[in-house]
């Protein structure tokens, strides 16, 4: 009896972006590639890639955890609710917009659903944060941002390394570790604070404190700017 040997081909799960990138390393090829992105399993449930969205050379990088529902509909990144609260405390910061660049830890909406319909907003897990990884280090390397200003504790983990605590580093302005993949020129400097969606879900007395104090952070990383 022959015994024939099954042909099935087995799909190999892939946890790094890293094979998805262009080697021209400007935004538009970036934004262009990642649309094909593969690198974790995100992409099966999402509607589509959301990468960064503003101008290269913008002098202020923003990085949040992921898009969210409406951002996943849309392809922009910070256009819900989170967005539009960002969007007030950056003019409360005397922050122009157009001097950001804004993207996310990972570019593909993760979320459950309930109800049939609502999709609920997941929280990435650390190998899916780092699988992402090589396209926000593209996206830094190709903006050259004077500030990373990291939104949450997805963002700064990300790049700081999964012992940073925001709850004790917000508001400083802190080198990049020192890694071969974070090695810029010129090189950024990096503030955290909390995800503005922290403070939509504060519904306690203390929501008007957790904004100013948000806003404060935002405007240390102004602040910090070469230029003023
Ligand atoms: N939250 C994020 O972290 N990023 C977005 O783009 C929207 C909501």
């Amino acid at each position: 009896m022959t015994t024939t040997k099954s042909t099935t081909k087995r799909t190999t799960k892939t946890t790094s972006a890293a094979r998805y990138l262009p080697e021209d390393r400007r935004l538009s090829s970036l934004k262009s590639a990642a649309e094909h992105c593969r690198g974790c399993t995100l992409f099966q449930d999402a509607t589509q890639t959301v990468f960064g969205h503003g101008p290269p050379g913008a002098p202020i990088m923003l990085v949040g955890e992921q898009p969210g529902d409406q951002e996943d509909r849309a392809g922009l990144p910070f256009v819900g609710p989170a967005g539009r609260l960002l969007a007030r405390a950056l003019d409360d910061a005397d922050i122009d917009p157009g001097m950001t660049y804004q993207t996310n830890a990972v570019k593909h909406f993760k979320f459950t659903r309930k109800g049939g319909k609502r999709r609920i907003h997941q929280k990435p897990s650390r190998t899916e944060v780092v699988a992402c990884r090589p396209w926000l280090i593209a996206e830094i390397g190709a903006v050259g941002p004077q500030i990373i200003l990291c939104l949450g504790a997805t963002a700064a983990q990300a790049l700081m390394g999964p012992s940073f605590r925001v709850s004790t580093e917000r508001g400083h302005v802190v080198a990049l570790p020192s890694e071969d993949d974070l090695e810029f020129d010129p090189e950024p400097s990096v503030v955290a604070t909390v995800h503005p969606s922290a403070v939509l879900r504060d519904r306690s007395e203390r929501r008007d404190e957790a904004y100013q104090l948000f806003v404060d952070d935002l405007r240390s990383a102004r602040a910090a700017l070469v230029s003023g």
